[in-house]
């Protein structure tokens, strides 16, 4: 591909145009800003400090939560990281115990191994399926009771729902249910990385807790689909909460005035299902057009779009995912010509042959428009250089 004519960065175009301009990040669900309502709501929040367990903002959203979670409490943490590592160091609480996870999962891949660094927890590794699940036989191969000496004990079974790296993919409910009576069994527990559990609930058009039944525990991230800027719950019962505080406060988690962020994550989830039902519709279509422009170039990983991301995978060497991902970024003098107008997608490469494109509620049906007019444009450059 030609660049050598366009220029090197955003903020150069952008001064330079005249031309109507246009921003959308596809990057995470995480890049979205706080709304009017929300700093609305943050500014009015009441506040109290938190570690004394004074803010009643904070209190009323983990009551909030726990009630959505179907379970007996909850606790507001700063992140999904946080919200997860408490739950293993909480269940994996003896010396030479494990938990089982996915090779594909959040906690495998972008932790930093944080179980074992900081836990002391070993992890089992076992590959995910590719819709996000596990070998139902391998997973109970995998369980150690602990009796032969030379094995770690199994503790904790961890399910991520929806799936990241499998394409935000829907654990079924069939295979959650199979899991969880298996840990039950085996008198172990089930912690879900629900990081965007709500956009499983709202992709099946269930309640979250007839998901959260068939775990122990739950995180949660409010700065994902539900839009606020900070925080995410765990939720569990009443004694596991006990325990998740004082390992909150080890961790440094303990917040002070933080209802003000609480405030915002209020408001996020007032909005809820909507804004999650307008996210899939989004990625969906955009699925679809990529799908329309791409043949040679691009193909959709996973067969079905199911919740707001998709994966795109390079089947052509003519570029590499990071190159695509910055020429979307850029705005060459033909397209500007050929489109009116400058459009800028923001996007992730995951290694060298994978886009990641997450819908989230700061991308309008306008905005949805233009990626897609954006990468109809781009795709077909490729094809003909
Ligand atoms: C599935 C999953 N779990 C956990 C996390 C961690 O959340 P945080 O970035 O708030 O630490 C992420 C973040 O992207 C995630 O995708």
């Amino acid at each position: 591909m030609n660049t050598e004519n366009t220029p090197k960065n955003t903020g150069q175009l952008l001064q330079s145009a005249k031309m109507a301009t246009h921003i959308v990040d596809l990057r995470s669900d995480t890049v979205t800003k706080p709304n009017k309502a929300m700093r609305q709501a943050m500014a009015n929040a009441e506040v109290g400090d938190d570690v004394y367990r004074e803010d009643p903002t904070i209190k009323a959203l983990e009551k909030r939560c726990a009630q959505l979670l179907g379970k007996q409490d909850s606790l507001f943490v700063p992140s999904g990281t946080m919200a997860n590592l408490i739950a293993c160091m909480c269940h994996c609480d003896e010396r030479g115990c494990e938990m089982i996870i996915g090779d594909r999962s959040h906690i495998a891949l972008c932790e930093q191994g944080n179980v074992a660094q900081l836990a002391g927890v070993f992890p089992r590794i076992i590959p995910n399926q590719t819709n996000g699940t596990l070998d139902f036989d391998q997973l109970k191969m995998a369980i150690n009771s602990g009796e032969d000496v030379h094995s770690c004990k199994t503790k904790l079974i961890c399910l991520e729902n929806t799936h990241n790296f499998c394409g935000g993919k829907i654990l079924p409910m069939e295979f959650l249910e199979k899991v969880y009576e298996l840990a039950q069994e085996k008198n172990i527990l089930v912690h879900f990385d629900g990081a965007r559990l709500l956009n499983a609930s709202v992709g099946l058009g269930v309640e979250p807790a007839e998901i959260t039944k068939y775990c122990d525990t739950v995180s949660l991230c409010l700065s994902k689909g539900v839009g606020a800027p900070v925080g995410s719950v765990i939720a569990g019962t009443s004694i596991f909460i006990q325990r998740a505080l004082r390992c909150r406060k080890s961790l440094g988690g303990g917040m002070r005035q933080a209802g003000v962020l609480a405030a915002a994550c209020m408001v996020g989830l007032d909005k809820l299902p909507i804004t999650q039902q307008c996210d899939h519709r989004h990625a969906k279509q955009i699925a679809e057009a990529i799908k329309r422009a791409s043949s040679g170039i691009v193909k959709i990983r996973d067969e079905e779009i199911q919740t707001n991301m998709i994966f795109l995978k390079l089947v052509t060497n003519e570029i590499t995912a990071s190159n695509l991902c910055a020429r979307l970024h850029q705005v060459s003098p033909e397209e500007k010509n050929a489109l009116d107008k400058e459009i800028f997608i923001k996007c992730s490469s995951v290694g060298s042959d994978i886009i990641r494109l997450v819908t989230n509620c700061n991308v309008s049906d306008a905005d949805v428009k233009l990626v897609i007019e954006k990468f109809t444009f781009v795709l077909e450059e490729i094809k003909t250089i």
